[in-house]
């Protein structure tokens, strides 16, 4: 059944029209065509320098999958692949920046899931996974169906921060994620016993990241929020390879020496080809619990510079306040246990802008673009 589906889309898409060449679509640049209960997935294989001129090819091929008879939904993604994007320009391929994913190892394809956002930061301590428990609530409360992984598998947050530590049930083979505060999630925290040190090697951090992603069972989501480890290594730049990445959004402090990671946090993305989606200054001053009283402690306003330098939209600032540990350290993200409170509304503000981007409903186009 799943083969015909396949077929069948393969026949239909042989009558699109490929608007960069003027001819019918080369079906030689399909890559990766799954099909399965009803969800298509595919990538096109394009010349890397001319990712944004092939979106309207991408629609296109997204809507002729999306017409075959017994498809649910289809997603395309455009991808570098350094032979077909030859064939595909007849030209040479420019240079890869990044380096080479060994065969078989591109990106893993999750024909269910939206959007995935990694929520990153080159420093550790910035506040990522705060931001990423509060972003994914909020979109979930705003009717999103929102998943939300933790890939920092040395120092998992979710069980705290989402305030369970409920162990996942498993079902014909897979792993079910947990369902709290509207949201799916998952942490490598939830299936280790919270004492027990966890010291993983790099291919082992990538297992576990990978079962997490494939072998769980989040169903169909509009959105799923990664929440990644600190860092720019090898680690790091292997797994924004390997998750089909829509975006990404950085996470910075105010201050310089953050600022420096953050930058660097963003040139690794920015070499596998995931758009910076923006940047959010955490901790930009400090709310004083008692009077309110507001001090730019750490000098305000340095990823707001930092993001029009480098030509990344601003997201927005949250204050360093009590509220915001508190709620976290006790399991409710302030976007719900004070949903009247400013922090919350400048959290659902960033929330709804990432999730409009990431999904492409406003904002600037946005080629759907992952390297091979
Ligand atoms: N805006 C904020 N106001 C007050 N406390 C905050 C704020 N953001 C984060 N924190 C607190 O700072 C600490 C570090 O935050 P968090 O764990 O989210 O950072 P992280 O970048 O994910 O860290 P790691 O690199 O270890 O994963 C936590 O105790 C958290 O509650
Ligand atoms: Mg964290």
């Amino acid at each position: 059944m799943t083969n015909d589906l396949a077929q069948a889309v393969r026949s239909a898409l042989a009558a699109v029209n490929d608007p960069v060449s003027g001819r019918p679509l080369d079906l030689g640049m399909i890559q990766g065509l799954l099909a399965r209960d009803g969800m298509v997935h595919l990538a096109l294989a394009v010349p890397r320098e001319r990712a944004r001129d092939y979106e309207p090819l991408r629609l296109a091929v997204e809507k002729a999958a999306q017409a075959v008879p017994g498809v649910l939904s289809a997603t395309v993604v455009l991808t570098a692949h350094r032979g077909a994007a030859e064939a595909a320009s007849g030209q040479p391929a420019a240079p890869r920046q990044a380096p080479r994913t060994p065969p078989g190892q591109g990106p893993m394809l999750l024909p269910s899931i939206g959007a995935i956002i990694a929520v990153a930061s080159g420093k550790g301590g910035v506040g990522k996974s705060t931001t990423a428990v509060n972003l994914a609530a909020a979109m979930a409360a705003s009717g999103l169906r929102t998943g939300l992984l933790d890939a920092d598998v040395h120092g998992p947050s979710l069980p705290r921060m989402l305030g369970s530590d409920e162990k996942p049930a498993s079902a014909g083979g897979r792993i079910l994620p947990i369902e709290r505060w509207g949201l799916k999630a998952m942490s490598i925290g939830f299936m280790i016993d919270q004492e027990t040190p966890v010291v993983w090697r790099g291919p082992m951090v990538m297992g576990a990241l990978e079962q997490m992603l494939s072998q769980v069972e989040w169903g169909t989501l509009d959105v799923l929020v990664v929440d990644m480890p600190p860092g720019t290594g090898d680690a790091q730049l292997t797994m924004s390879q390997r998750v089909p990445l829509r975006g990404a959004v950085i996470v910075s402090t105010p201050q310089d020496i953050a600022l420096i990671d953050a930058r660097r946090g963003i040139r690794m993305f920015e070499k596998v080809n995931v758009p910076i989606l923006g940047l959010i200054e955490n901790m930009s001053y400090f709310c004083c619990p008692n009077c309110n009283h507001r001090s730019d402690i750490f000098g305000h306003g340095g990823a707001k510079a930092e993001a029009e330098r480098l030509g990344a939209e601003f997201l927005g600032e949250l204050p360093l306040k009590l509220a915001i540990r508190e709620t976290a350290d006790a399991g409710t993200p302030i976007v719900l246990a004070q949903p009247e409170s400013e922090e919350a509304a400048a959290y659902r503000r960033i929330a709804t802008r990432v999730a409009a981007k990431a999904m492409g409903s406003t904002g600037p186009a946005m080629p759907r673009f992952v390297v091979e």
